[in-house]
């Protein structure tokens, strides 16, 4: 949500900061801007629309000349999508410009101080109120920008990522951080300011991520300077090395890069769990877990917090937890969790699960877990992400840059990490045989394979796709392991290609929702050979019955269902409780095709952000 960028340096900051934008584009967002500083004057342009519509209106409007600029998306909060409201804004004396990701809550109230005392306001937004109370600030206390920042931040209550610079002190970008994710880019004699690191990958690999309450001066010439918001300390930056390259974040030759990561999943998986599958010696090996054993073998109870995709992969680890290792779990939405007063006490274990580390829900329900006494565990992609800090403990996925807003290898990445934790406390506590425990090690091995042959299936997808393309409604059935998979098929389809989409347990279809089917209505059973199969046919032959469409996921070598499924995707056999990494690889390539023959925007859908860093 809201991608920001900025540049301080040498080079010509426009280009750096158009692909800067471009990168970022994955975010989600309505409108995009740039300012610039080109020796004497702000040269600022902004539009509703794409980078692309950007790009046009500055190289027709400003000079794009100058060393120091920065830019933004935006993903409208306060006041529509419009050039208005874009970013950046500038302040009533025209000397500071900004641009802001996140939320102020009581820009109300600053707003009306601020018109009394004379200001007066271009835009229906929060940030440009943030940009004028920074200004009076400036003004009334007689300080520079940087402590103007801090004072005026000790105002505010809200999510913020900002960055700000002063036509009449062009040598710094002051930024600050709340809630919202930024990274600073430490190259040789110049900085680059980012959501995160993609815009700067290919000048440095060196990047500070500035923590929550923290704000830094980048100086030409000078170190980064960083200090606490509230209280004025001193912080030390941590630079890191980063191990991000330009390849990961590029669509290497695939024409989206939702494609690009359905078949990076092979790999992904891979290398979830290498280092920490030790098949050879029986062994799981996860720091965080192996740390903090005692703590999951006596918790009462696992709550698994999440949103989206990551909350489905929530509900397929409450399978393989309390299947394998019988320890008793519950899924919830962070949403409603960190809203509804839950009981939690410090035996309880709260695993959290999230690609992007960041879901303003998700870091709001760790928060109030921690409060409670519970130990917080995470599950993300993205490293050093605000909630990969926020918890106790955790593991990563590994699954790469996930830069589709439709999460793919996200959701089987994170599967497989649960997987691993699962069959580890299943172990510990003596759930398992060696045998039985040497089993699923070794199926886990083979599931890249399997993987990269639920994939051979593209073409025949593509062709059911084309039958498909034009329905209104689709109905996704699944029982056990592969109900999750169900609800996570329908969200791929509604998010990319807009048809109204439901996911069902298989048997509760008579229950109601029976009464959609009819000539006109496509339904996707998932209809593997473990797990209740026989059940899942007779929900066939009921579907059948009404004339619904059903279109299949078995097991290789299927006869049953393929007597009378309308088309069939097979997908290799593996045991049950590791279906749903194979069974959503036809559900993805479906939803997919659909949304690039419909002509939708397959990457960025329509109203939707890749990191939802607000409420
Ligand atoms: O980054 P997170 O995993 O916390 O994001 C959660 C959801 O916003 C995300 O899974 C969303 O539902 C995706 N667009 C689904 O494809």
């Amino acid at each position: 949500m809201c991608g920001i960028v900025g540049y301080i340096g040498y080079r010509d900051a426009y280009p750096i900061l158009i692909k800067g934008l471009q990168r970022l584009e994955y975010r989600g967002y309505d409108s995009a801007g740039v300012a610039l500083f080109d020796g004497t004057n702000i040269n600022l342009a902004k539009t509703k629309g794409k980078v692309e519509d950007l790009n046009k209106k500055a190289e027709t409007d400003i000079s794009l000349k100058g060393t120091l600029g920065i830019g933004h998306t935006r993903w409208a909060t306060h006041g529509v999508p419009n050039d208005i409201n874009s970013h950046p804004h500038y302040s009533n004396s025209g000397n500071l410009v900004i641009i802001h990701n996140g939320i102020i809550e009581n820009y109300e109230s600053i707003k009306k101080e601020l018109l009394k005392r004379g200001y007066t306001f271009h835009s229906e937004t929060d940030t440009e109120v943030l940009v004028n109370l920074i200004e009076e600030v400036q003004k009334t206390e007689d300080v520079k920008l940087g402590k103007a920042v801090q004072i005026a931040l000790n105002q505010v209550v809200g999510a913020y990522a900002i960055a700000v610079f002063d036509l009449k002190k062009p040598d710094e970008i002051v930024v600050a951080k709340l809630g919202s994710p930024l990274a600073i880019g430490v190259g040789d004699k110049e900085f680059f300011i980012a959501s995160d690191a993609s815009p700067f990958i290919e000048f440095t690999n060196n990047a500070v991520y500035l923590e929550d309450e923290e704000m830094a001066i980048v100086r030409l010439g000078k170190e980064i300077k960083l200090r606490k918001i509230k209280d004025d300390a001193i912080a030390y930056p941590n630079i890191l090395e980063l191990q991000l390259n330009l390849e990961e974040i590029e669509k290497g030759g695939y024409e989206h890069f939702m494609l690009k990561e359905i078949y990076e999943q092979p790999r992904a998986i891979l290398d979830t769990y290498r280092g920490r599958l030790l098949a050879d010696q029986g062994l799981i090996r996860m720091a965080g877990i192996d740390q903090n054993l005692e703590k999951f073998l006596n918790a009462n109870r696992i709550i698994i917090v999440a949103c989206g995709t990551s909350w489905h992969a929530g509900l397929v680890a409450e399978y393989i937890f309390e299947d394998l290792a019988r320890i008793p779990v519950e899924v919830e939405y962070a949403s409603e969790f960190r809203y509804r007063n839950p009981v939690i006490t410090d035996k309880d274990v709260l695993i959290a699960i999230s690609q992007s580390g960041e879901t303003a829900d998700t870091l709001a329900a760790i928060k109030l877990a921690k409060e409670k006494g519970a130990f917080v565990f995470g599950v993300c992609n993205v490293v050093g992400s605000s909630i990969a800090r926020e918890t106790d403990a955790g593991a990563y996925t590994h699954a790469g840059p996930e830069i589709g807003v439709a999460s793919t290898k996200a959701f089987t990445t994170q599967i497989t990490v649960l997987t691993l934790i699962a069959l580890k406390l299943a172990k510990e506590k003596g759930e398992f045989s060696s045998s039985k425990f040497h089993e699923f090690l070794t199926e886990l091995e083979t599931i890249p394979a399997k993987v990269e042959k639920a994939l051979e299936s593209n073409t025949l997808i593509e062709i059911i796709a084309d039958v498909y393309k034009d329905s209104e409604n689709c109905l996704y059935l699944g029982r056990g392991y592969n109900f999750p998979v169900a609800l996570e098929g329908a969200l791929k389809l509604k998010e990319i290609s807009y048809i109204h989409a439901e996911g069902y347990p298989a048997a509760e279809m008579k229950h109601g929702p029976i009464a959609l089917i009819d000539e006109q209505m496509p339904v996707i059973v998932i209809a593997t050979k473990k797990g209740h199969y026989e059940k899942v046919v007779s929900n066939i032959q009921e579907i059948k019955s009404r004339k619904g469409k059903i279109i299949a996921v078995v097991t290789e070598g299927d006869k049953q269902v393929r007597s009378l499924a309308d088309h069939v995707v097979e997908v290799p056999e593996t045991l049950e409780s590791l279906t749903p990494l194979l069974t959503t690889i036809p559900l993805q390539l479906l939803s997919y095709h659909i949304a690039v023959m419909r002509g939708c925007n397959v990457d960025q859908p329509r109203n939707l952000a890749k990191s939802v860093t607000v409420e």
